[in-house]
């Protein structure tokens, strides 16, 4: 049996018009990440912290899947082999294209968290300091469900083990300057794996893969899914 594991960042999504970080025009040339995606900005300012998630949210509900994310819904669905999908995407783009058992390994846009209660639910609305935890109702204790600058990533010891039996491993739309997802393609490649990038350019993460596919990922993606399956 075949195992691939899947990791995707913003560039996935770029075509469906959620801005990527780092390109031009990207949500970190507009911001900064010490002012709005670190818990010392939680603390120190969480009514800018919440306009910004509330921002990307709203925004967010006006998105739809792209053929990059289809693609791999059916991958999923129809290769007779493993596919564990990590997406350091906090959009949920991924579940709107039908894809199940995502690691969001950065949080999800579409999820709130008590800091009191530590109750996790589903929120598409705006959030405010005033906003009462769903649970124990108290207020002032709602963050966004994202992992910030400083925190740990979700879903370590699942990616670990995935990339462990990984025999092709494929990154998909990420410039692979944030660690620890910039260190995967690395931890595939000590256990012999194929390792795929699929970008709209060549990136200084390039010479870590096998091979580098460029072009856009709506095009790329499907081309290579339809490619392995009929393999
Ligand atoms: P970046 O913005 O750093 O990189 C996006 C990548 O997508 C770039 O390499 C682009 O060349 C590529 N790209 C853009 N459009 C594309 C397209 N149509 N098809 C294929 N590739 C395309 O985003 P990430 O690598 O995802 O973390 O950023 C990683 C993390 O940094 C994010 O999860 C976020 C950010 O700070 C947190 O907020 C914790």
């Amino acid at each position: 049996m075949k195992r691939i594991v899947i990791l995707t960042g913003a560039g996935i999504s770029a075509e469906s018009g959620v801005p990527t970080f780092r390109d031009a025009g990207g949500l970190w040339e507009g911001h900064s990440v010490e002012e709005v995606a670190t818990p010392a900005a939680f603390a120190k300012n969480p009514t800018l912290v919440h306009k910004f998630y509330n921002q990307r949210r709203a925004d967010l509900a006006l998105r739809a899947p792209n053929p990059a994310h289809l693609a791999i819904t059916k991958l999923q669905r129809v290769f007779p082999g493993q596919v564990t999908l990590i997406t350091q995407n906090v959009d949920d783009l991924h579940e709107r294209a039908g894809s199940t058992q995502v690691l969001h390994m950065h949080g999800e846009l579409t999820k709130i968290r008590c800091v009191s209660c530590l109750n996790e639910a589903t929120w598409l609305n705006s959030l405010t300091t005033e906003t009462a935890c769903p649970t124990c109702q108290a207020t002032g204790v709602l963050r966004p469900h994202i992992v910030w600058f400083g925190e740990i990533p979700f879903c370590m010891p699942e990616i670990q083990s995935a990339l462990q039996d990984a025999e092709i491993f494929v990154a998909i739309g990420t410039s692979g300057q944030v660690y620890p997802a910039a260190s995967f393609v690395d931890a595939a490649r000590m256990n012999n794996a194929l390792t795929l990038e699929f970008n709209v350019q060549i990136t200084p993460a390039s010479i870590r893969f096998d091979e580098t596919c460029t072009g856009p990922a709506s095009v790329t993606v499907p081309a290579w899914v339809e490619q392995l399956l009929a393999s």
